[in-house]
């Protein structure tokens, strides 16, 4: 990448009307071809490559040419798995290469804030550090095929309603620690060749027109030197979206805006290097694009691209619950047993989101014929139990489903929520499932004691009347292969092993957001601070259905002689896991780290690195995981930059944020933070330096403490801690000057 010259234009032979014109889209899928200038083609993602033949929307509405459809980041996040998920972002390049399209609108970074958002199934986790190491994954693995990613939404884009709109008002160390930090760990570890800024407004400004995000974190901070395009429609003010360090304005305005910037820079409105920096990085965009189009690349084969989407989709089964009945646990299901497949969604599989992920997928597995191929000479059923529009006599599909539930020997029902459940562009009002699968479920297991459920859904459930069956797998949104991965699951040909990457809650009340929701009047404060998903429910000690990290095997796991070392790198965990079942399995081993007597507000524990491994029976491996000591840091809003504490710090090896396996602490040094104190430091931040005490309570006129106890039975010290040193002038009734005082904190930090 050429070093841009934020003097002069990176394109000499360009005039400023051409390198306006670079700055926004020709069309809704493609940049200008300007001069030497090629134009390039940008399109959806995340999961699937959506190319519109002919009409072009941002929505799904319009047709595409079939790709693969993978798994979404709700259901691809299960597997925790990086190399796969590396994988799936090699596949989606090759297909973008062979539709000719050179950026991808991917990965979805935006942290799942609230289980209500229409759009968290396109998004990885409540956790950034773990949305982030997926997230670089998906952009490595995509962009080694010569395919560009856009890391999207940046920031704060965490609901639906209102979107284009609403100021999503965050604190800076949330917005540093939970919403900003995935991004800054992708573009610092994968170097994405573009970010699409957000629709929204963060602290009141549009994220296009934001120099502080667009320019001071993303590139002063953060290093970014790749290409800034806007989120479809996002750009409020072009001028001004220039100005703050958007780089290509998208789809395009028709060259309207490319005359106001022009106007603007001629009028001394806009200043010129801001639109040569804007044309430079788009330029360097599309020479990036047709540099990656001669990258050689295996041409696209759909049905091997089917296969990993089915070994994707698999690998992020959740197994919630596998409870014994009459002794034994309902799964893996015995082939030749006769079977009851229940459900609307086993015939007419839920895979996939609503807008402008959606995917015209190349093929879908039905998951009543993939049952029923791994079946066996069983007799499997099928009746569908209810619809999922309202239609048909709901009483009656009832019946037909539990009479078929009784006369087998084990039943399996598909539940979920259809398509216009949620979606982009709007947000769930709950997290229930419809009321009549809830009465179907009811009564298939007051029938059937052997009852397995199966879920299809994009945004998190509340799950309690659910877990009245004995077997329960969360299947999110899997894919086209969905069908054929959950009939490998079912049977046991693949053992479950993915994990929850958003806790299920008991009750949406118990939510961090539940009153800070959507918003108001283009408004929403993010009230619950750093305490998103599990850092909420485990500071308040409330109960989950099922917690972050969650997920059971068809086998056993068992964790020991947890290691710590530490360097300048971070903190170097290793832990034996053994396989302590009869069959292979997968084990994601997580590790979260807390910080005892923090100096800072901070959650009880937090996810800081994890690994998967694979053993057979039996087996054991030695899993070593570097903690990286960045994120160990917090955001010192005093400082304005990351600090690493000084002292101990404990690592726990778990199955899950609530199933701690081994536990170890360790010590580091911290980073040096001088934090100059003040006239407007208090006397409690004060009295910590030597010599304070007795200097600073001397000027004051109160009672002091007389030794035999308070003379007005209350702590002096305590109540005086909050006068900030300033004021002692007031209190001192004139005996002391500011003057006096800055010579004093001088003297005392001396
Ligand atoms: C949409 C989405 C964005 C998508 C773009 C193009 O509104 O917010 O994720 O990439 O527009 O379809």
């Amino acid at each position: 990448m050429t070093a841009l010259d934020p003097t002069g234009p990176e394109t000499p032979e360009l005039s400023l009307a051409e390198r306006a014109a670079l700055g926004s889209g020709a069309d809704f899928w493609t940049t200008k071809a300007v001069g030497p200038v090629p134009a390039l083609t940008l399109t959806d993602g995340p999961h699937g490559v959506r190319l519109q033949a002919e009409d072009a929307d941002h929505l799904g509405i319009s047709a595409s040419r079939p790709a693969t459809c993978f798994p979404p980041a709700v259901g691809l996040g299960q597997s925790w798995d990086t190399e796969l998920v590396s994988e799936v972002g090699r596949a989606l390049g090759v297909e973008s290469r062979a539709l000719g399209v050179d950026v991808l609108l991917g990965p979805g970074v935006n942290i799942k804030r609230d289980p209500r958002c229409g759009r968290n199934f396109e998004y990885f986790s409540e956790d950034p550090q773990l949305t982030g190491t997926l997230a670089t994954a998906w952009v490595r693995g995509l962009q080694s095929t010569g395919v560009g990613a856009s890391l999207k939404h940046f920031a704060a884009n965490n609901t639906e309603y209102d979107r284009m709109r609403s100021s999503s008002d965050v604190a800076a160390r949330p917005l540093r620690e939970i919403y900003l930090r995935a991004f800054q760990q992708v573009v610092q570890q994968a170097q994405p060749w573009t970010v699409m800024c957000s629709y929204n407004r963060i602290n009141g400004t549009y994220a296009s027109e934001n120099r502080w995000l667009l320019t001071d974190v993303l590139r002063g901070e953060w290093g970014f030197d790749g290409a800034v395009v806007s989120d479809w429609g996002a750009v409020q003010d072009r001028v001004a979206s220039v100005a703050a360090g958007l780089d290509l304005e998208m789809p395009g305005a028709g060259g309207t805006t490319d005359a106001q910037v022009v106007a603007a820079v001629e009028a001394g409105e806009l200043d010129a290097a801001s639109v040569n920096l804007a044309a430079a990085r788009t330029a360097a965009l599309a020479a990036r694009g047709r540099a990656g189009r001669t990258l050689p690349v295996a041409p696209f084969d759909p049905a091997a691209h089917h296969a990993l989407a089915r070994r994707a989709a698999a690998n992020s089964v959740v197994l919630l619950k596998n409870d014994p009945v009459e002794g034994a646990p309902v799964l893996p299901l015995t082939a030749g047993r006769p079977l009851a497949v229940l459900g609307a969604f086993a015939a007419a599989p839920r895979y996939q989101g609503g807008g402008s992920s959606h995917v015209n997928p190349t093929q879908v597995d039905v998951p009543l014929d993939e049952i029923r191929a791994l079946a066996g000479n069983a007799e499997v059923t099928h009746a569908p139990g209810f619809t999922t529009d309202g239609t048909g006599d709901a009483a009656a599909l009832r019946a037909e489903a539990v009479a078929l539930a009784a006369a087998a020997d084990t039943a399996v029902v598909f539940l979920g929520l259809a398509a216009h459940q949620e979606s982009e562009g709007f947000d769930r009002e709950d997290i229930e499932l419809p009321r009549e699968q809830l009465e179907l479920l009811a009564e298939v297991i007051r029938v059937q004691p052997r009852t397995a459920v199966v879920l299809s859904h994009g945004g998190v459930l509340r799950l309690a009347p659910v877990t009245a069956a004995p077997a329960l797998l969360d299947g999110a949104l899997l894919g086209q292969a969905a069908g054929g991965a959950l009939a490998d699951v079912l049977f046991g040909r693949v053992n479950p092993s993915g994990r929850l990457t958003e806790t299920a809650p008991v009750r949406l009340q118990d939510t961090p957001a539940y009153l800070d929701f959507p918003g108001e009047h283009s408004h929403v404060a993010y009230g619950e601070g750093l305490f998103v998903g599990y850092r909420w429910y485990d500071a308040r000690d409330i109960e989950v259905s099922f917690p972050f990290g969650h997920g059971l095997s068809y086998t056993e796991f068992a964790y020991s002689d947890l290691e710590l070392s530490a360097d300048e790198e971070g903190i170097s965990a290793s832990v034996t896991v053994t396989n302590t079942g009869d069959r292979t399995g997968r084990e994601v081993v997580q590790f979260y780290v807390s910080k005892p007597g923090s100096a800072v507000v901070r959650p009880l524990r937090e996810l800081k690195g994890h690994a998967t491994v694979t053993l057979d029976a039996g087996a054991s491996e030695r899993v070593t995981v570097l903690l990286p000591r960045a994120g160990l840091a917090y955001w010192d809003t005093r400082a304005e930059r990351w600090i690493v504490e000084g002292g101990a710090y404990e690592v726990l090896a778990a199955a899950s944020s609530r199933d701690p396996r081994a536990t170890a602490s360790i010590e580091l040094v911290g980073d040096e933070l001088d934090v100059p104190l003040t006239l407007d430091s208090t006397l409690g931040e004060v009295m910590s330096l030597p010599g304070a005490a007795e200097t600073l309570t001397a000027l004051l006129p109160f009672p002091q403490d007389t030794g035999d106890g308070d003379a007005l039975g209350i702590d002096m010290a305590r109540m005086m801690a909050s006068i900030p040193v300033r004021r002692l002038v007031s209190f001192a009734g004139g005996a002391v000057t500011t003057a006096d005082l800055e010579e004093l904190l001088a003297r005392l930090q001396s």
